[in-house]
């Protein structure tokens, strides 16, 4: 197959180009789009053969459910048995934005999207090119991340390209996407909601709306005896082809261990990487050294981590250490991220 990519402009959407791709949803066919978290891989979310399609091109398993973007808060209705008061107060805070909902899914949703569950994920995002996609699509996306399996999320369409080329009809390239992390997930089928996956709408700000809410107890430990409640989780994603370590303790200890550590991988002809913050990459000795940014700028760490993970697997890098970012918000995403490409393995020193 030759996939298309489309530069698409958020300031002035070509919307010939916006129905094409439509157009290709409602045949069945599969189209990559930007988001503000991070890119999609769409397909028609009411069509199980799309769902079928999505897995098969990201090589993912069936069982791990899809999330339904919609456009407009008139849409979901029709996807959902009922819709809580909950849902409503969430939707009036946070959509269109970085939150996706689980709640108890309709007939009219497929098995192929939810992965065989009872429940359906739905999420409203911001972007005005995946705002005027959805509508063009009929009103409801299937879509995952769109990378490959195991692969970090891809921040630009290049990333996509580099996934998915050859696998999908067409690409919509809206450049640099704003957050770089995925969209926060919330159960709302059970009392208190439970966050089963930590992003830009922080707990503190679904508490704000909803009163109590809890984190899923299975998100920052490998050992609580517990499966996660999203499937997905359960999968080692986005993971660096190296081997990656955190090690969390005062920065002066850390930068000591870290390079003990270097400079053993270098006697063993690794090649070294470490993913550090502006104020301590300096002082490191690594073959590939990389900072997020300020470590007082949680953003910035969030937006340039997947771009760094996958930067060391194009680099060969074998050994890779990561100062750790602990703290409430957006760092609760960053760190469960880091943990899974780390597969938890994490060292205080
Ligand atoms: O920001 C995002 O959410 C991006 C953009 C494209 O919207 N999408 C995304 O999708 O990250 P994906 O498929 O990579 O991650 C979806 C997660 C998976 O961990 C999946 O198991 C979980 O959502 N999920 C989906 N439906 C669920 C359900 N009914 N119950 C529990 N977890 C669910
Ligand atoms: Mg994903």
């Amino acid at each position: 197959m030759n996939t298309r990519v489309v530069r698409i402009d958020e300031q002035h959407i070509d919307e010939a180009l916006i129905r094409e791709a439509g157009w290709i949803i409602k045949k069945g066919g599969l189209v990559a789009f930007p988001t503000e978290t991070v890119y999609g891989l769409g397909g028609d979310a009411l069509n199980p053969d799309s769902s079928k399609k999505i897995y098969e091109a990201k090589g993912r398993p069936s069982d791990n459910p899809l999330i339904v973007h919609i456009a407009r808060m008139e849409d979901l209705p029709a996807l959902v048995r009922t819709v809580p008061e909950t849902a409503k107060k969430l939707a009036q805070a946070f959509w269109p934005g970085p939150l996706t909902m689980i709640l108890e899914k309709s007939e009219a949703v497929p098995k192929e999207t939810t992965g065989g569950l009872a429940t359906v994920a739905v999420r409203m995002p911001s972007h005005p090119t995946a705002k005027a996609f959805i509508e063009a699509a009929g009103g409801y996306v299937a879509a995952p991340s769109a990378n490959r399996s195991g692969r970090p999320s891809p921040t630009v369409a290049g990333y996509v390209v580099e996934d998915l080329d050859g696998r999908i009809e067409m690409i919509l390239d809206g450049g640099d996407v704003e957050l770089g992390l995925e969209s926060t997930i919330v159960d709302l089928t059970v009392e208190p909601p439970v966050i089963l996956r930590p992003g830009f709408v922080t707990q503190e700000a679904l508490a704000g709306a909803l009163g109590k809410v809890e984190l899923d107890v299975t998100l920052f430990s490998e050992d609580s005896g517990q499966a996660p409640k999203a499937p997905g989780m359960k999968y080692r994603h986005y993971a660096p082809k190296g081997e990656l370590t955190i090690v969390r303790g005062a920065s002066a200890a850390v930068t000591a261990y870290i390079n003990e550590r270097l400079s053993e991988g270098r006697k063993h002809n690794k090649k070294t990487g470490v993913i550090a913050t502006d104020e301590t990459i300096g002082e490191y000795r690594a073959d590939v050294p990389r900072s997020v940014g300020k470590r007082t700028d949680v953003n910035a760490v969030a937006k340039g981590l997947y771009r760094i993970l996958r930067e060391f697997d194009d680099e060969g890098v074998e050994l890779i250490y990561s100062e750790s970012f602990d703290g409430d918000g957006v760092s609760q995403a960053v760190m469960n991220r880091l943990l899974k490409a780390a597969g938890h393995r994490m060292i205080n020193v």
